[in-house]
């Protein structure tokens, strides 16, 4: 008899265990609700990157725009709740994403697996080559990637551009700072030679600079997909980002995003 209260007891405690983890297991899933409470969705980005994102000033105002901020917008709205945004340095975005700070960076990120150590990511929702900028007076002098080995390169700290050309050009000065606009400067004032960088923000910053150009270099085969990073075991964010992810590749609505976003940086320009 006594074994079989004892077993009882036992069966019920277990039961008990079992209840209360489901219930903690359930809070700590239910990011989306996390984020509905606060009525707001905090974006991590980093604003140097036209279209993806960049600083609009109209009419003396300074916004933050961009198809990546288009999108944070469109998960901001089918979650309710209000847009924050946080512009940060890119080496930056994931220590804010740990500790809370964010709950999604949204940057033309790439989902590399050593990024993926740290954080989840969402469905690649563009994809774009790298491409070579330089000073049109060296046009003719980096036509090819062998020429480019004993030039000076700017990049940005901890992306893949500039694990590229560590890993491709290890004896060259490799110049890493935080934002793009500063390699670009860097570029014009002749501290370097080359920027390593995703075509279509190279694209804008060419056009906003007339001394700049995409050098006439074959492909580099750097891989440069973008995805949303979310916090590890935020699971039900990660699960509704990518169901919005797929809609708005079903509809081609990232490619008008895209668009739209080039047109308004072209238009800001002239
Ligand atoms: N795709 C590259 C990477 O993930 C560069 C992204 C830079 N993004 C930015 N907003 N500055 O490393």
């Amino acid at each position: 008899m006594k074994i079989v209260k004892q077993v009882l007891i036992l069966i019920s405690l277990i039961f008990l265990i079992g209840c209360g983890n489901e219930k903690i297991f359930s809070e700590k899933t239910s990011k989306i609700t996390e984020i509905q409470e606060a009525g707001v969705l905090n974006l991590a980005t980093s604003a140097d990157y036209a279209p993806y994102e960049w600083h609009l000033v109209e009419g003396g105002k300074d916004k933050i725009v961009g198809f990546d901020i288009d999108i944070a917008q469109i998960i901001a709205d089918e979650l309710g709740v209000e847009l924050h945004i946080s512009d940060l340095d890119f080496d930056g975005l994931i220590p804010a994403l740990s500790t809370g700070k964010a709950d999604l960076i949204i940057s033309g990120m790439t989902p590399t697996a050593k990024r993926a150590e740290s954080v989840d990511f969402s469905d690649i929702y563009i994809s774009q080559e790298d491409v070579v900028v330089v000073r049109e007076e060296d046009m003719n002098q980096f036509n090819h990637l062998k020429t480019m080995d004993f030039v000076s390169w700017a990049t940005q700290k901890t992306t893949v551009q500039e694990e590229w050309l560590q890993t491709n050009y290890p004896d060259s000065d490799i110049q890493s700072v935080g934002q793009w606009g500063t390699a670009i400067v860097s570029l014009k004032t002749g501290k370097v030679d080359a920027i390593l960088m995703v075509k279509a923000v190279a694209e804008q910053y060419v056009k906003q600079n007339e001394d700049l150009v995409i050098a006439d270099i074959e492909e580099i085969g750097t891989q440069n997909d973008s995805a949303i990073a979310i916090r590890k075991g935020d699971t039900d964010l990660k699960n509704k980002v990518n169901e919005i992810i797929d809609s708005l590749n079903k509809s081609d609505m990232i490619n008008t995003l895209y668009i739209e976003n080039t047109e308004l940086m072209d238009k800001n320009i002239n």
